[in-house]
């Protein structure tokens, strides 16, 4: 008699074909882990449907047997979202195939797009017709519009275009039991009901698979001032936030912070030395428009910081080439970090007002549990997110130092997921951190859409089920 496993694997190769299935251990392995080999399992297949009826078929054939899915994008979530458990028993489901971009309406400014196509060849196609999808991450030459929707992704410009969920319009969506939803709608203005597609953004996959989306447009921005300080410290850096939201307006799109450890490592990994030596804290910051003038405003911030005492070094990008470069350190930060060995990753935020505050208690916690512990803290300051990476942790102090993160946050009322979502790495947190009543609800929309616990099992919600306390 057959097993599950291989009558499953029959009829998947029934409704894509037998290409349209990898089920050889090699073939599968950059599937069964995370970019960073942090999380590893062991998938029974990957499954790469075509289209969205595709979809909904091997949705259907997994719920019928019972087996968990994993949807899959570009695989470079932070969160372990992605990556299947080590049963031999779930299906990944790949949307790698599925990455037309089926209509750029740019008098609507409105893109439909399938849910693989990649974020970076979404931006230079809707860029052609002088339009701007304003999600920017430095993973965007991987990461897919399914990804991006199912993890509400945020990124550097989040300040100025709030995180992807503000962006998305219209979603399509095959539920946990294969039925298809279909909401493509291309409209700005929708009240009819309830808005289901929310259910959908940030749920990281475990309520259904995203198989195209309707996303908002804006018009490409044609002038941009670029600019990285040094700051004497945090309340410096604070205090400059709130000047440049009074000289720049909706223009400022970014406002980043590195620390000069940071700067120390992509100089170490990547071989990109930044412009500012020797600060603790440095500022990036971007403003951008379709008019001129912003070049001007900037001077002028940077004026009034230096004779405010909250500057103490910067550089105005003079040229596209020069605002490129400063962004590259930004962005080289995680990859410089995974080459000196890897980090315990927080992805924290509080009201921006905070932010010290909390920098100081996690501080001295840290001082207290793993006083040999060196910090690679970067972020989205103007968001108040911050990665509060701590390495050279030892494995047994781990667990301690994340909790400790965790326990810090939640007396300064922050998140301990502000944009990279919670997957499998941050989910017994969550569970541990959260409101009964919340932790309840969350389980009962889960039940509710997921009857069967087959989408994306163990990821934002606990496998088990908890005492409805
Ligand atoms: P995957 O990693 O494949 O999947 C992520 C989650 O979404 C998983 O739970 C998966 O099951 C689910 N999923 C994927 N596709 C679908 C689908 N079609 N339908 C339903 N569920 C699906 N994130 C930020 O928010 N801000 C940043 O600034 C940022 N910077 C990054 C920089 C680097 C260098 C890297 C490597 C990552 C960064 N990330 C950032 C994290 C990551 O890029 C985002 O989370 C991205 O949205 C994931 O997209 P993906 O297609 O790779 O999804
Ligand atoms: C970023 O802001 O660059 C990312 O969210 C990636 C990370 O946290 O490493
Ligand atoms: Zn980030």
């Amino acid at each position: 008699m057959q097993d599950r496993g291989e009558i499953l694997l029959h009829r998947l190769r029934g409704i894509v074909g037998d290409a349209g299935v990898l089920s050889d251990t090699a073939e599968m392995a950059a599937y069964g882990t995370d970019w960073r080999d942090m999380f590893h399992g062991r998938p029974l297949c990957v499954v790469c449907p075509a289209t969205t009826g595709e979809v909904a078929q091997a949705v259907a054939a997994c719920a019928t047997l019972g087996e968990g899915i994993v949807p899959q994008g570009g695989n470079t979530g932070l969160a372990g979202g992605a990556t299947p458990d080590d049963s031999g028993t779930q299906v990944i489901i790949s949307l790698d195939r599925m990455n037309a971009i089926r209509r750029i309406d740019p008098i609507g400014m409105t893109v439909e797009v399938e849910a693989g196509a990649i974020l970076q060849t979404v931006k230079d196609a809707v860029a052609d017709k002088n339009r701007l999808l304003p999600i920017s991450l430095a993973a965007e030459g991987s990461a897919q519009i399914g990804g991006l929707i199912a993890t509400n992704a945020g990124g550097v410009d989040v300040l100025r275009y709030g995180m992807t969920r503000a962006l998305v319009l219209g979603l399509e969506v095959v539920l946990p039991d294969g039925q298809i939803l279909r909401h493509l709608r291309h409209l700005r203005k929708d009240n009819a009901g309830y808005d289901l597609k929310q259910l959908f953004i940030g749920s990281e996959g475990s309520l259904g698979i995203v198989t195209a989306a309707v996303l908002r447009l804006v018009p490409q921005v044609r002038h941009r001032a670029t600019a990285m300080i040094a700051v004497p410290n945090i309340s410096a850096a604070i205090r400059l936030y709130e000047r440049a939201q009074t000289e720049m307006g909706e223009a400022l799109s970014a406002f980043e912070l590195i620390s000069g450890a940071g700067l120390d490592l992509v100089a170490e990994h990547m071989g990109r030395s930044a412009p500012i030596q020797g600060a603790d804290w440095c500022l990036l910051i971007e403003a951008g428009s379709s008019l001129s003038g912003l070049r001007e405003a900037c001077e002028t911030l940077l004026e009034t910081a230096f004779n405010e005492g909250w500057a103490t070094d910067g550089v105005l990008a003079e040229s596209e080439a020069q605002a490129d470069a400063l962004w590259a350190l930004r962005e080289s930060l995680t990859e410089a970090e995974a080459k000196a060995g890897g980090a315990i990753k927080h992805d924290i935020s509080v009201p921006i007002t905070a932010i010290d505050g909390f920098l100081r208690d996690a501080g001295d916690m840290l001082a207290d549990i793993a006083p040999q512990a060196r910090l690679n803290v970067f972020g989205h300051l103007g968001d108040g997110n911050l990665h509060y990476n701590v390495m050279n942790v030892t494995e047994g102090d781990a667990g301690r130092v994340n909790a400790g993160v965790h326990d810090v946050i939640t007396r300064h009322s922050g998140s301990i997921s502000a944009e990279h979502g919670l997957g499998q790495y941050r989910v017994s947190e969550w569970a541990r951190l959260t409101d009964p009543v919340e932790r309840a609800l969350s389980r009962q929309l889960k039940d509710t859409l997921d009857v069967h616990g087959v989408m994306n099992p163990g990821k934002v919600v606990p496998i088990m089920r908890e005492a409805h306390d």
